[in-house]
């Protein structure tokens, strides 16, 4: 019955947080990998809390992926404030649907609030990247990012991402060779959490989140999705992870 779920979601939520050495989790009920409307329970739960936090107007970066844009499609206005979204990073190889521009101007309009958009091809050649950096227009669209108060970022299985991105062989052969099992803005991790790949786009950097000025929200489930999450948050910074019980059953399996 629905009590008992609910009962035995918060003692799953206490192991994972101990597991993951993390204060805020908060798990929905099925599989994100077989069952679609789950993506849309973790996209509830994240706009929930953005309602319940923010009270005065501020920024918020998003990334790319189908779980973010089902944030997206709960998305409804704040009470107390208007707010500015803006992608995390520029394009890194995603579908239209999936990009990170297309998703903070879907919140913006859901929300009704701002947009900002950021056009850089990718992958980005390092004189194109130090030429865009050049550009009053990305320099403003950069500075917007890097102060966000709020980013919500997906976590993504290394290889899936990199096949799903149109990436070439040769770097997916790095990516094996690594052995990255995780990606988020578009770095890739290895299971102890090292960066092994990134892809050369503008944006929010790893560095950047360090800093505590902004608040992250993670947001992934899935079975498919366990190994990478304990991948990314071995060092990556998370302020609130919003998962689903299939993976946190699966991570807690295989500790
Ligand atoms: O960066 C992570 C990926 O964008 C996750 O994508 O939500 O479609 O699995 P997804």
């Amino acid at each position: 019955d629905y009590m008992h779920q609910i009962m035995g979601l918060s003692v799953l939520e206490k192991q994972l947080k101990e597991t993951l050495k993390l204060d805020n989790i908060v798990i929905v009920p099925g599989d994100s990998d077989k069952q679609t409307q789950v993506k849309q329970e973790m996209g509830k739960v994240c706009v929930g809390f953005l309602r319940e936090n923010i009270t005065h107007s501020g920024t918020i970066a998003v990334t790319g992926g189908t779980t973010i844009a089902a944030v997206a499609d709960m998305m409804t206005p704040f009470d107390k404030a208007t707010c500015l979204f803006v992608p995390a990073r520029g394009g890194i190889g995603e579908k239209e649907e999936n990009q990170a521009n297309t998703i903070a101007a879907k919140m913006a309009r859901q929300a009704n609030g701002d947009y900002r958009l950021l056009y850089v091809p990718d992958p980005l050649s390092e004189s194109s990247y130090k030429t865009m950096m050049k550009e009053p227009a990305v320099v403003e669209i950069l500075q917007m990012i890097q102060g966000s108060d709020i980013v919500l970022h997906g976590i993504g299985d290394a290889i899936t991402m990199a096949k799903r991105r149109k990436t070439s062989n040769e770097i997916i052969g790095k990516l094996q060779k690594e052995e990255a099992v995780s990606e988020a803005f578009g770095y890739y991790f290895n299971d102890s959490g090292d960066v092994v790949h990134k892809v050369r786009t503008i944006g929010l950097h790893l560095d950047d989140l360090s800093d505590s000025n902004h608040s992250v929200i993670t947001i992934a489930g899935g079975t498919s999705k366990a190994r990478a999450i304990k991948s990314y948050l071995k060092q990556g910074r998370s302020d609130l992870l919003i998962t689903d019980e299939a993976a946190a059953k699966t991570i807690l399996r295989d500790h």
